[in-house]
C-alpha cells in the first residue's frame, strides 16, 4: 500500500511538471537548429572582422588610421615629459636591452619562448615591441596581437598599464576582452584577454585567421585553459604558416616548452634582484619573541576555517605532509634555538594560517623596521577580507595616517591600480594582502618584507575516488622561493615564512600542472564544442596528459547527467552548457531555473555552492550557530535554507543592518555579500547565452513552488543521490556506490528524526573514515524521475528503466515484485498520456 500511495503522488506530480517542463524545453531547446547545433549569433562571440569587398581599400583606410595613432604616440612620447619619463621607464627594464633579439627571433621562427623574471618586462613590453615593428613594416595595418593571461584581474590591469605607457586611452591600440567585459575599438591591434576568451574565439574563428600573434602568458602556471590552449595551437600551427605564438613564463623550465614545440627557441631575458634574507618559523619565533601556544592559535581567525576544510583534504595528501611536518619537528634540530622557540615550535599547528602572527610582525615591522612596503601572501579572498577586518582594528595597524592597508585579489573588479602600484606619500607604510596573484602576474615595486603563509588554494581531484575540491594546500618549493624573490626588487629584503624550514624542505620542488589535478568535465565539453575530435586522442597530445581513469570518468559523469550522448556526441544540453562558463551541475541548475522561470532562488542557491559555505560553525558556539541555521530549515534542504538566509539578509540590506544580521544568525557576512554579486555575474551570463530575455527583471520570477525548486536541484545534482530508509525512530542513507552514508552535522537534515521525502540528493561527499555528505536537499520520486539523468533527450524510457533500477536496489525483494507490476501500469500510463 505504501508503494501504491507513493506512485499515485508520482502520476499527480508527475503530470504537473511534465506539463511544465514540456513546455520550458520546447520553449529552449525550439532555438536548435535542424542539425541539432545551436546557432552562435546570439552575440556572445566574437566574430572576426567582415571582409569588405574591395578589401584593399579597407586596408589602406586601416593603416592610415594605425599610422596616424602610431604617429601620436611617438609625437607624445618625444615631446612630452611625461612621455619621456616613460619612454626612459621602459628604456630602463631588463626586457627593452633583448628587444632586437626577441624581434628577431620572432621573425625567423613560428614559434619562441621567452623566459624572465618576474617584473622584467614580459607583460607589458613584449607585446608593445611586437606592435610597434608592425605598425612600422608593411603588415601594419592588418596586425591583430592576442596576449592571453590566467585572471581576468590582470588582463585589465595590464592593458591600462600598456595604455598609459603609450600616452593613449584604453581602446585606441591597446584593449581587453575578459568574460563580460570589455574594452576595444576599431583601431585596437593589441588585445589583452583571459585564455578563456581565446578558446571560445575558436568557436567562430578555428583557425584564428584574424590574428596574427599569440602571446600565451605566464605559461609556467600551467593552469588547465593554458595547456588546453596549447594543443589547440599546436594543430593550427602548421595550417596557419604566418602565425606567431609566443610564449612567456617567468620560471626556467622553459625547454619543457621548447621540446613541445619541436625545439623551439628559448629567449632568456636576464634580471636582477637584490639579495633576500628568509626567515624561517623558528628564526621569526627567536627574533620576535613571539610565542606560539595551542590558546593563540585557536583563537586565530585563520585556524577555524581551514580547519574545517582540512577535514576534506583526501587522506593521502593530508598525511604525507603531515608525517613531514612531525618528522621534522620531532628531530632534536632546533637544540640551538632557546627553550621558548623550542616550545613555541613544538604547539605549531600546520592548520593554522597564523592572522596572530601576522599582526605581530607586521606590528613589528611598522613600528621598528626600514621602510619599504610589505606584501602578506594569503589562500584567498575570504582569509584576506578577514585578516584586514582584523588588522583595522589594531591601534597601530589600523591607524590610516600611518598604515596603508590593501587587499590584492583575483575576484576583485578592478585593481585599485593606483594605491597598489604606487609608493604613498611621506612615512605612510603601505601593506598589501595578497594572493598568488602577486608572485607572477602583477609586480609592485616597493615591497621590501615579504611575508608567506606557505599556503595557496589549489583545485585538487583524486580520480579515484572522484571527489574534486578546492583547498588550501601548501605550496611549492619554486613558488616559495618566488614569494621571497618579491622582496628584493628596488633594495635588499626579507621575507617571513610562517612554516619552519623542515616543511619547506618537504615542500614538491614544482606544483602539478591543473590539467593533471582537476576533473575534466568542463575541459571535455570544450573539446567537444569546439569539434576536436576524440577527446581522449586529444587529450593524449598535451604536454602531460591526465591519467585515463580521471578523462574516463569525466566523460561518463558527462553522459549521465545528458550532456553527451551514448556515441559521445554533444547534446543540445551540451551545448548549452559548454557555453556556460561554470561547473555542469551549476550550469544544469541555472538552464533549468531560467526554463522554469524560478532564477532567482536558483541563482542564489547556484552562487552559494561557488562561495564558502555562508554558514558559519565556531567550534566554542556550535550549538547556537545550529540553531541559528535550524530556522530555516523547515523544507529538508540545506539549499532551501540558504535560500531563506539570503531573502533574509536580501530585506536587512534594505535598512542596513546586514551586518546585525549576520551576526545573530551565524552567517558569514563576506560570503553573503560574494552571493550577492556572484548571482548578478550569473544573471548577465545567463542573458548573454539567451537563455533569459534581456528585459525580464531578475526579480520578476520572485515566486517559486518549493517542489520545483527540488526538482531543479535534483537535475543539477545528480547523480550524487542516495536513499532514504526510515526505521522506527529514525532514518538512516543508502547510496548505491557507497552502502550506508551520513550527513555532516551541520546538514539541517542532520537534525531531523524523519524526512518526509524518499530521495536525498547532495552537492559533494568527502570520505573520511565512511562517507559524509555535504548540502543536501531532500526530494520526491517525480524529481528524480523527471529531472535525474539524461531529460534533454527526452528519454521516458531511459528514466524509467534507471528509476526502476534504484527502486530494485534500495527494496525487498516482495516489494521490488510489486513495484514491477505498478511500474508496468506506470509506463503504460504515461505512454498512453
Ligand atoms: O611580465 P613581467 O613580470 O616580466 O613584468 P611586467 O608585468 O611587464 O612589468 C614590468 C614593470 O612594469 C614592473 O616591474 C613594474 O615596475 C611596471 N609596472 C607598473 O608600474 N604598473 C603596472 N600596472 C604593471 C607594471
Ligand atoms: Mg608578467
Amino acid at each position: 500500500p505504501g508503494l501504491e500511495r507513493r506512485v499515485n503522488v508520482l502520476l499527480k506530480e508527475y503530470h504537473s511538471l511534465k506539463t511544465k517542463s514540456a513546455e520550458g524545453f520546447r520553449h529552449v531547446f525550439s532555438r536548435s537548429n535542424s542539425d541539432g547545433s545551436i546557432s552562435s549569433d546570439e552575440g556572445i562571440f566574437e566574430k572576426p572582422e567582415p571582409l569588405s569587398s574591395s578589401k584593399a581599400a579597407m586596408e589602406k583606410i586601416m593603416r592610415r588610421r594605425s599610422m596616424q595613432l602610431y604617429t601620436e604616440q611617438k609625437a607624445w612620447q618625444d615631446s612630452t615629459i611625461e612621455g619621456q619619463k616613460m619612454l626612459e621607464f621602459r628604456k630602463g627594464l631588463p626586457a627593452y636591452k633583448e628587444k632586437d633579439a626577441i624581434l628577431n627571433s620572432i621573425s625567423k621562427n613560428q614559434v619562441v619562448v621567452i623566459s624572465g623574471e618576474t617584473g622584467c618586462g614580459k607583460t607589458t613590453q613584449i607585446p608593445q615591441f611586437i606592435l610597434e615593428s608592425e605598425i612600422e613594416s608593411v603588415r601594419g595595418a592588418s596586425c591583430s596581437i592576442v596576449c592571453t593571461q590566467p585572471r581576468r584581474i590582470s588582463a585589465i590591469s595590464v592593458s591600462e598599464r600598456v595604455a598609459t605607457e603609450r600616452g593613449e586611452q584604453l581602446g585606441e591600440s591597446v584593449g581587453y576582452k575578459v568574460r563580460l567585459e570589455g574594452v576595444k575599438g576599431r583601431d585596437t591591434r593589441l588585445l589583452f584577454c583571459t585564455t578563456g576568451i581565446l578558446l571560445r574565439r575558436l568557436l567562430v574563428d578555428r583557425n584564428l585567421k584574424g590574428v596574427t600573434h599569440v602571446i600565451v602568458d605566464e605559461i609556467h602556471e600551467r593552469g588547465i585553459n593554458e595547456d588546453f590552449l596549447l594543443i589547440v595551437l599546436k594543430d593550427i600551427l602548421p595550417r596557419r604558416p604566418e602565425l606567431r605564438l609566443i610564449l612567456m613564463s617567468a620560471t626556467l623550465d622553459a625547454e619543457l616548452f621548447s621540446s613541445y614545440f619541436g625545439g623551439a627557441p628559448v629567449i632568456h631575458i636576464p634580471g636582477f634582484t637584490y639579495p633576500v634574507q628568509a626567515h624561517f618559523l623558528e628564526n621569526i619565533l627567536e627574533m620576535t619573541g613571539y610565542r606560539l601556544t595551542p590558546h593563540n592559535q585557536i583563537d586565530d581567525y585563520g585556524l577555524e576555517k581551514t580547519w574545517r576544510m582540512n577535514k576534506q583534504i583526501s587522506r593521502k595528501r593530508k598525511s604525507q605532509i603531515a608525517s613531514a611536518v612531525e618528522d621534522s619537528l620531532r628531530v632534536a634540530e632546533f637544540k640551538e634555538y632557546s627553550r621558548e622557540t623550542q616550545e613555541s615550535l613544538s604547539c605549531w599547528n600546520p592548520d593554522c594560517l597564523g592572522f596572530n602572527l601576522i599582526e605581530h610582525l607586521l606590528c613589528n615591522i611598522c613600528e621598528n623596521e626600514k621602510p619599504g612596503a610589505v606584501l602578506v601572501f594569503m589562500t584567498g579572498w575570504e582569509d584576506i577580507s578577514s585578516l584586514k577586518d582584523k588588522l583595522q582594528l589594531h591601534p597601530t595597524l589600523g591607524d590610516t595616517d600611518r598604515v596603508l592597508l590593501l587587499a590584492c585579489h583575483g575576484s576583485m573588479a578592478t585593481l585599485d591600480q593606483k594605491l597598489i602600484f604606487q609608493k604613498p606619500e611621506g612615512e605612510v607604510r603601505k601593506i598589501v594582502l595578497a594572493t598568488n596573484i602577486a608572485e607572477t602576474s602583477i609586480t609592485i615595486d616597493d615591497v621590501v618584507f615579504v611575508i608567506d603563509c606557505g599556503k595557496a588554494k589549489e583545485s585538487s581531484y583524486d580520480a579515484l575516488n572522484n571527489t574534486p575540491c578546492l583547498l588550501p594546500s601548501w605550496i611549492s618549493k619554486a613558488s616559495a622561493q618566488q614569494r621571497r624573490g618579491r622582496a628584493g626588487r628596488v633594495q635588499p629584503g626579507e621575507c617571513f615564512h610562517l612554516y619552519p624550514r623542515c616543511v619547506f624542505d618537504a615542500f614538491a620542488d614544482y606544483q602539478l600542472p591543473e590539467i593533471l589535478r582537476t576533473p575534466l568535465q568542463s575541459l571535455c565539453l570544450q573539446i567537444k564544442s569546439l569539434k576536436l575530435g576524440s577527446i581522449t586522442d586529444f587529450l593524449s597530445r598535451a604536454l602531460q596528459s591526465p591519467e585515463s581513469l580521471a578523462v574516463q570518468n569525466a566523460i561518463e559523469y558527462l553522459k549521465i547527467i545528458g550532456a553527451l550522448d551514448e556515441n559521445i556526441n554533444l547534446t543540445v544540453l551540451g551545448q548549452y552548457l559548454a557555453k556556460l562558463p561554470v561547473e555542469p551541475k551549476l550550469g544544469k541548475m541555472l538552464i533549468l531555473g531560467s526554463i522554469f522561470n524560478c532564477l532567482d532562488p536558483v541563482l542564489t542557491i547556484v552562487a552559494g555552492l561557488s562561495v564558502r559555505d555562508p554558514f558559519l560553525a565556531p567550534v566554542d558556539k556550535k550549538d547556537q550557530a545550529e540553531a541559528a541555521k535550524a530556522q530555516f530549515s523547515r523544507s529538508y534542504s540545506d539549499h532551501l535554507a540558504l535560500v531563506r538566509a539570503y531573502e533574509g539578509w536580501k530585506t536587512a540590506e534594505i535598512d542596513l543592518a546586514e551586518y546585525r544580521y549576520c551576526w545573530k544568525n551565524f552567517l558569514s557576512a563576506q560570503s553573503m555579500k560574494s552571493i550577492d554579486s556572484l548571482r548578478g555575474e550569473f544573471y548577465s551570463l545567463l542573458r548573454e547565452t539567451g537563455l533569459v530575455d534581456s528585459n525580464t527583471n531578475i526579480h520578476n520570477v520572485w515566486s517559486y513552488d518549493e517542489n520545483l525548486l527540488r526538482a531543479v536541484i535534483c537535475y543539477g545534482l545528480y547523480p550524487g543521490i542516495c536513499s532514504i530508509v526510515h526505521n522506527e525512530k529514525s532514518f538512516s542513507l543508502k547510496s548505491m556506490e557507497d552502502g550506508q552514508v551520513n550527513l555532516y552535522s551541520n546538514s539541517v537534515n542532520a537534525r531531523a528524526s524523519k524526512i518526509p521525502y524518499p530521495w536525498l540528493v547532495f552537492n559533494e561527499k568527502i570520505k573520511v573514515n565512511s562517507v559524509f555528505l555535504r548540502d543536501s536537499t531532500a526530494i520526491s520520486d517525480s524529481a528524480l524521475l523527471l529531472f535525474g539523468g539524461s531529460i534533454s533527450r527526452g528519454d521516458i524510457d531511459g528514466h524509467l528503466k534507471m528509476l526502476g533500477g534504484y527502486l530494485e536496489f534500495f527494496m525487498e525483494p516482495t516489494t521490488a515484485d510489486m513495484y514491477q507490476s505498478s511500474r508496468r501500469e506506470l509506463e503504460e500510463l504515461i505512454q498512453n498520456k
